[in-house]
C-alpha cells in the first residue's frame, strides 16, 4: 500500500508518517519548512500554494491512500488573517483534491480535519453531530470538509481531539509548551472549565493509520475516551515527565479576554466501531 501524507513537520502528520512507514515502507510525505530530521526520509518539499508541483508529486508518487494534515491551526493568527487561513486550509485542499482526481492509483483521500468545527456549547461530540465552528480556523477546516464530501473520491474525514506527543522539532503542542516552561521554571495557567478528549499521538497514528488502511467510508472521531479540563490535562502532562505541578496554575474562561472565541467543551465521542 503507497501512502502519501502531508504536512510532515506538525505532530500529526510527523506521528502517523513514524508509524505508518514502519507498516509500509513505500510511505512518502509532504513538508514546507526544511528540519534535518526529515534526511534521508521518502520525503518531498511542497507548499499548498505550488498547484503544478503539487501535480508532479502525486503524479510521480502514484498514492493509493493520500492522508491531508497541513493546515493552518494558530486559532488567533487565522482570526488575525482570515484570508491566509482561507488559503491553506481551504484553497489548499481544494488544490490537492483536484490533483487527486487525476490519479489513477488513489484509492481513498483521507482528511484530518478537528474537534474545532464544533462550537463546544455542549461537548460528547459524536460523528452524526453537525459542525457549527465558533471561528476562523474552524470554519475553514469545516469548508474543508465539505469539498472533500463534494470531491467525487471515496474519503474519510477524521477528527483528532487534541493530540499530545512527540514533535519532530521538540517544540510544538500542548506538551512542548508546557515542559518548555516548567524547564524555564516559569508559571503557567490553564482553564478549569475549558474540556478536551486529548489522545496520546502514538495512539492517534496507529488508529488514523488503521482506519485509512481499512475499507470503510465516513467520518471518524479519533479521541481519548477520558474527558480532561486544560488544567486537570497540564497536570498529567507534568506528573507524567516526572515534574510537580507547582508550575501549573488553575485559571477560569471568565479570567482571560481571549477565552471567548475558544470553543468551551470539543469532547469527542465515537458511534464507529474501529
Ligand atoms: N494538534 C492537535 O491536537 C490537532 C487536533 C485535531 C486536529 N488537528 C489537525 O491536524 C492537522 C495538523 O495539525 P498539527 O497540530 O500537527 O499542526 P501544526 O503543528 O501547526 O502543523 C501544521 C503543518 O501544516 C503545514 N503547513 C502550514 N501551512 C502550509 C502551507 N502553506 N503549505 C504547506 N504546508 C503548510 C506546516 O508545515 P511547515 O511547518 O513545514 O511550514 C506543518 O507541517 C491539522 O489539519 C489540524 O487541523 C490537530
Amino acid at each position: 500500500m503507497k501512502i502519501l501524507i502531508t504536512g510532515l513537520n506538525g505532530i500529526i502528520g510527523w506521528n502517523i508518517f513514524k508509524t505508518a512507514s514502519k507498516l509500509l515502507p513505500q510511505t512518502a510525505g509532504t513538508y514546507r519548512e526544511a528540519h534535518p530530521g526529515l534526511a534521508n526520509l521518502n520525503v518531498t518539499r511542497l507548499d499548498a500554494e505550488s498547484a503544478e508541483a503539487l501535480k508532479a508529486l502525486l503524479h510521480a508518487a502514484q498514492p493509493e491512500i493520500i492522508i491531508h494534515s497541513w493546515a493552518m491551526c494558530d486559532l488567533d493568527l487565522c482570526e488575525q488573517i482570515p484570508a491566509m487561513a482561507e488559503k491553506v486550509n481551504e484553497e489548499g485542499t481544494r488544490l490537492l483534491l483536484e490533483a487527486a482526481r487525476g490519479l489513477a492509483s488513489l484509492k481513498r483521500f483521507v482528511y484530518i480535519s478537528t474537534d474545532h468545527v464544533f462550537d463546544g456549547e455542549t461537548g460528547d461530540y459524536t460523528e452524526e453531530d453537525v459542525p457549527r465552528p465558533k471561528h476562523v480556523y474552524g470554519r475553514t477546516k469545516y469548508e474543508a470538509e465539505k469539498q472533500v464530501q463534494a470531491s467525487g473520491l471515496p474519503w474519510q474525514i477524521l477528527r483528532p481531539g487534541l493530540v499530545i506527543g512527540d514533535s519532530l522539532q521538540g517544540r510544538k503542542g500542548p506538551r512542548d509548551f508546557l515542559l518548555t516552561r516548567i524547564r524555564a521554571g516559569k508559571p503557567t495557567h490553564y482553564f478549569t472549565d475549558e474540556w478536551r478528549s486529548p489522545i496520546p499521538a502514538p495512539e492517534m497514528a496507529e488508529r488514523v493509520t488503521a482506519i485509512a488502511c481499512s475499507n470503510e467510508s465516513g467520518i471518524f472521531h479519533v479521541a481519548g475516551r477520558e474527558v480532561f479540563s486544560r488544567y486537570e490535562l497540564a497536570q498529567k502532562i507534568a506528573r507524567d515527565h516526572g515534574y510537580t505541578t507547582e508550575h501549573v496554575f488553575p485559571r477560569l474562561r471568565s479570567e482571560d479576554r481571549w477565552a471567548s472565541i475558544r470553543p468551551k467543551n470539543l469532547s469527542l465521542k465515537s458511534l464507529r466501531n474501529i
